[in-house]
């Protein structure tokens, strides 16, 4: 299956008042992406980062910014978040049913990658005509928590979506996002997922390399249930 595994940190678990040197402590741990999750404290009851910070981030690396747009009105982050320099846009299908086509339109048009995620409670099938638009979303991320806050409980019910989602697009980039590490990635990797989003985990252990290590391994090596 020609879906490699990218790992990306979630730099919400990071010390944020040192955001640069966390985000290369990542990358030399062998992490393949920074996952950042912009909140906007509506869509989501917790307020985090916007395009400023991505901004002077991205004066420190060049490493791939995977975004993760938590908010009500994504339209409004397109373009500052492309001058900021983000590399992946992914915004939520519950609140771009009227204008997603527009959206993925703007986001390429500003050299980003566009993304959906689902919520857990979303069925899977509402982002099938963003997949297969003619200018299509170039990745999905299935939510394994409700969405606003790192550190919460995987919900296994939603592998199911992934392993459908697997099923119809076998190399389709597929994220998962929300309680992932060591004891719950081997359920994420035979679903079919193949971007990790990952921050209590890496964040919260004595050795991240290790971790980030095991999931790229489970990925790459899970046999998938297809
Ligand atoms: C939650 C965020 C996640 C969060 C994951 O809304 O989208 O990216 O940081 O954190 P963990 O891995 O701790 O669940
Ligand atoms: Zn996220």
């Amino acid at each position: 299956m020609g879906c490699p595994a990218k790992i990306a940190p979630s730099m919400l678990s990071s010390d944020f008042a040192n955001l640069a040197s966390e985000a290369q402590r990542m990358l030399d741990c062998g992490a393949d992406w920074l996952h950042m999750d912009i909140m906007d404290g509506h869509f989501v009851p917790n307020l985090t980062i916007g395009a400023p910070v991505i901004k002077s981030l991205r004066k420190h690396t060049k490493a791939y910014l995977d975004c993760h747009l938590m908010v009500t009105n994504p339209l409004d982050y397109v373009e500052p978040l492309g001058e900021a320099g983000a590399s992946g846009f992914t915004f939520h299908v519950e609140i771009s049913k009227e204008n997603w086509q527009e959206l993925v339109h703007r986001i390429k048009s500003k050299g980003m990658r566009p993304g959906v995620a689902v919520r857990p409670g979303t069925p899977i099938e509402e982002v099938y005509p963003l997949v297969d638009s003619e200018n299509p979303v170039e990745m999905v991320l299935v939510m394994t928590v409700e969405p606003g806050f790192g550190g919460q409980k995987f919900m296994p019910e939603t592998m199911d979506k992934v392993q459908k989602l697997r099923k119809k697009y076998p190399s389709l980039d597929i994220e998962v996002d929300g309680g992932l590490g060591p004891s719950t990635i081997a359920m994420a990797a035979s679903a079919g997922a193949n971007c990790i989003v990952a921050g209590s985990s890496v964040f919260g252990s004595p050795e991240p390399a290790q971790v980030i290590s095991l999931m790229r391994k489970a990925v790459d090596e899970s046999p998938k249930v297809i």
